[in-house]
């Protein structure tokens, strides 16, 4: 099987601009047998329930499984249907995605129900463009949802997808953007099992970051996280816990308790009434829907 190393691989596609079928082949098994060995169980992966699966997506956005998992558990006895989810007043979600970061996800999740509900009837969207019209839903998400929950074959790339792409197709090459693995993408994709087809293809990647020198680092899109202490987006997280720990807490009494300049901190609680986590209530500020 000496045609499915990346030097093969990366050297045929270059000189054909374009995979053979026994290539197609060989590599959609190399995938699938891995998967059959291998496979990371997890909750999500085994529903077929739009709703779940579109709060799996969303909190493993940028979040560890492990983290993932105790959360999505909590969060779905919380708010068990997108219809709960649509009800519930947005304190409530807030406090119980609290530990898994980027708030602004629970808010968006809380508006997509809202949209569904209201504008679908109920209805979850099925299509890509349906999905990707949900507020806070890329490109990503939409696809992912679409596959997973519909059966839809749509290429799409995160994280340990890029990664297996850049192993075998890109060897040697840096700075690869996206557009140029996404073609690579949608020839290989198994559209008769997509949803298979990605979990295995994650997995895979997942194995190949632990085993080369994650291959991720030679893409354009390759960012590292952020640093969290000390950042800007940890200071947002506390004025946040502050506010859900006593609604009508005024501009003075945060600054009391953070570690903050007051401009910093009414710099902040603008951004946040604009988006529409805080709201203004006399001289203190609560969680939007709360009096
Ligand atoms: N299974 C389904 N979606 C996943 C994701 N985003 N990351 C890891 N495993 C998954």
């Amino acid at each position: 099987m000496n045609e499915l190393t990346p030097e093969y691989l990366t050297g045929f596609f270059r000189m054909n601009a374009g995979l053979s079928p026994q290539i197609l082949t060989s590599f959609r098994e190399m995938i699938h047998a891995y998967y059959r060995a291998n496979p990371r169980p997890m909750p999500w992966r085994e529903t077929g329930d739009p709703y779940r699966i579109l709060v799996s997506e969303i909190m493993l956005q940028q979040t560890q499984v492990e983290r993932v998992r105790v959360k999505y558990a909590e969060f779905l006895t919380a708010f068990p249907t997108v219809c709960e989810l649509a009800a519930a007043p947005l304190l409530e979600v807030l406090q119980i995605w609290q530990g898994l970061g980027y708030n602004r996800r629970a808010m968006y999740l809380k508006r997509c129900s809202e949209e569904i509900v209201n504008h679908c009837a109920g209805h979850f969207p099925r299509t890509v463009d349906e999905l990707q019209s949900l507020p806070g839903i890329g490109p990503y998400t939409a696809r992912a949802v679409a596959a997973f929950a519909f059966g839809v074959a749509e290429p799409l790339i995160e994280t340990n997808i890029r990664s297996i792409f850049l192993h075998f197709f890109f060897h040697g090459s840096e700075n690869v953007c996206d557009n140029e693995i996404m073609p690579l993408v949608a020839s290989t994709l198994d559209r008769e099992n997509p949803r298979e087809w990605y979990y295995a293809l994650m997995d895979y990647g997942v194995m190949l970051k632990q085993k080369h020198s994650n291959p991720g680092r030679r893409s354009r899109h390759h960012t590292q996280q952020s640093r969290f202490e000390g950042s800007n987006r940890q200071l947002r997280s506390m004025m946040l816990r502050e506010v859900m720990r006593q609604p009508h807490i005024t501009l003075k009494e945060l600054i009391d308790v953070l570690p903050a300049e007051r401009e910093t901190v009414q710099r902040n609680l603008e951004a946040m009434q604009r988006e529409g986590f805080l709201a203004k209530r006399g001289r203190g500020y609560c969680v939007t829907g709360e009096n």
